[in-house]
């Protein structure tokens, strides 16, 4: 999990659900065994804040095609989407682990709709991480059409459409990444 907010946290990024929502039961999934170490470090860091945290956060190895549990009110997924080898059934897994009114926050490296809208500092530098990261790892697990880092909103609304949701939006963006809220 994580977030771009532009803000140094010491606990890092990915318990920022748990400081703004300390009731939230929070479970981080990551295909990554080293993520899911960070994670079980930033909670343990979150738990010797002052903030009344009620419920900590697990951290569990498991793919977003097959993490556990039903009826979450909010599932995220920080700049990983693009990196999963089947992200159509990380989508239909996600749909279905979500309550009715749950929302699927979806964050994605900045990019547009062409390669030469790519063509920027920043697009130039994520295309290099694209092409020796993210499409060698999602066709390690399998992927036949590897999404890459600079697919941009179209190719991710497809995807989220063929998982069943109802409605697909942009709701924010940074100069590194996109924000999209899915909804069943
Ligand atoms: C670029 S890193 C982002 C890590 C972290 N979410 C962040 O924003 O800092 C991509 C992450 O995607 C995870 N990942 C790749 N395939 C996955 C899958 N099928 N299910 C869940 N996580 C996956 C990797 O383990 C890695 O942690």
């Amino acid at each position: 999990m994580s977030a771009s907010s532009g803000k140094k946290r010491p606990w890092g990024r990915g318990v920022l659900s748990l400081r703004h929502q300390p009731r939230a039961t929070t479970v981080h999934n990551s295909a990554g065994a080293a993520w899911n170490a960070a994670a079980r470090r930033w909670t343990v860091s979150a738990s010797f804040t002052a903030l009344p945290y009620r419920r900590m956060a697990e951290a569990a190895l498991a793919r977003a095609q097959d993490f556990p549990g039903t009826g979450y009110g909010l599932v995220t997924t920080f700049d990983c989407l693009h990196d999963m080898g089947d992200p159509v059934g990380a989508a239909r897994h996600i749909r279905a682990a979500l309550a009715d009114d749950g929302s699927w926050l979806i964050v994605e490296p900045y990019a547009g709709g062409s390669v030469a809208q790519n063509l920027t500092p920043v697009g130039r530098v994520y295309y290099n991480f694209s092409t020796f990261l993210c499409v060698p790892h999602a066709i390690s697990e399998g992927a036949a059409d590897a999404l890459g880092n600079q697919a941009g909103e179209a190719p991710v609304g497809k995807i989220v459409s063929e998982a069943g949701f109802g409605t697909f939006r942009r709701v924010a963006e940074t100069p590194f990444n996109l924000v999209y809220e899915a909804r069943p």
